[in-house]
């Protein structure tokens, strides 16, 4: 009996031991299924482990540890799984992979924007003046917080680094063949409402406004989440449209591919680690 329980104080304290070695791990999150798909399918020995009915996925790629998961749409959901991931897992740090609206002219479906910073577009006062007050408050410091979210330094440059040699795909053309102009990269302003932009008009003021680069709807808040609780991130996007009038018909014909390049990217940053 004695040595019953001697063994199974040794076994606890081993398995304890490994789970503490286990650490340090790396959260990936993307907003839904598509751009979460080749980073899940991309993991060595998957398991999922569901903290409040929301499901995250462990494993490796790689040499690193990491804990995937979909945010959903918009930035509660957002947030919520990010306070979450944060809370149950205790990540070094964040990466997200998605897909987003372009706000830049230069750029085009398929192009990358790594987010040097991030900003709510949507955060503020309304007044007839249209002064906008821009900055959220820190709930743990109740300071304000910058309005733009600076994302880790070192991970921007890893990602920059990393993007060189990494096949980006072209999207699929009309003719049923893939453009083989190259893939462009910029690192840059993305913002985020909980909107989906269709509109040349508010491309225009996200543009003048902000100085963005591409919109899209979780990546503030993320960055925010992040931010109050000291945890370096990045955010990931490639572009499914440019947020124009024609952005739902681009979206359906582009999002797999930008999701993919987005993932590519993001599995490449992990595996640079
Ligand atoms: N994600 C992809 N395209 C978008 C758009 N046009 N607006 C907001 N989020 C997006």
């Amino acid at each position: 009996m004695k040595y019953t329980v001697l063994l199974f104080l040794f076994l606890s304290q081993t398995a304890f031991s490994q789970q503490y070695k286990s650490r340090p791990i790396t959260g990936l999150l993307g907003a839904f299924g598509a751009e979460v798909e080749l980073v899940k399918q991309t993991l060595k020995n998957p398991k999922t482990v569901v903290v409040d009915g929301v499901t995250f996925t462990t494993g490796r790629l790689g040499k690193q540890k990491v804990v995937v998961a979909e945010t959903g749409i918009g930035k509660v959901n957002a947030a919520m799984t990010t306070a979450l991931l944060l809370d149950h897992f205790r990540p070094e740090r964040v990466l997200f992979t998605g897909i987003a609206g372009g706000t830049n002219p230069e750029l085009q479906p398929g192009d990358i924007v790594i987010a040097g910073r991030t900003a709510h577009h949507d955060y503020g006062s309304i007044t007839d003046k249209n002064t906008p007050t821009r900055q959220t408050r820190n709930v743990i410091t109740k300071q304000f917080n910058p309005v733009y979210f600076p994302a880790d330094t070192s991970l921007m440059r890893l990602a920059e680094k990393v993007v060189k040699d990494i096949p980006l795909e072209g999207i699929p053309l009309a003719s049923g063949g893939v453009s083989d102009r190259p893939v462009k990269v910029v690192t840059g302003t993305v913002v985020t409402g909980d909107v989906f932009v269709a509109s040349p008009i508010k491309v225009s003021s996200l543009r003048a406004d902000f100085g963005a680069d591409a919109t899209e709807m979780e990546g503030a808040a993320i960055a925010q989440v992040c931010y109050q609780i000291n945890v370096p991130h990045l955010i990931i996007r490639s572009l499914s449209d440019r947020a124009d009038a024609e952005a739902h018909i681009a979206f359906d014909k582009f999002y797999p591919t930008a999701a993919r390049n987005s993932a590519k990217l993001v599995i490449a940053i992990v595996q640079a680690l």
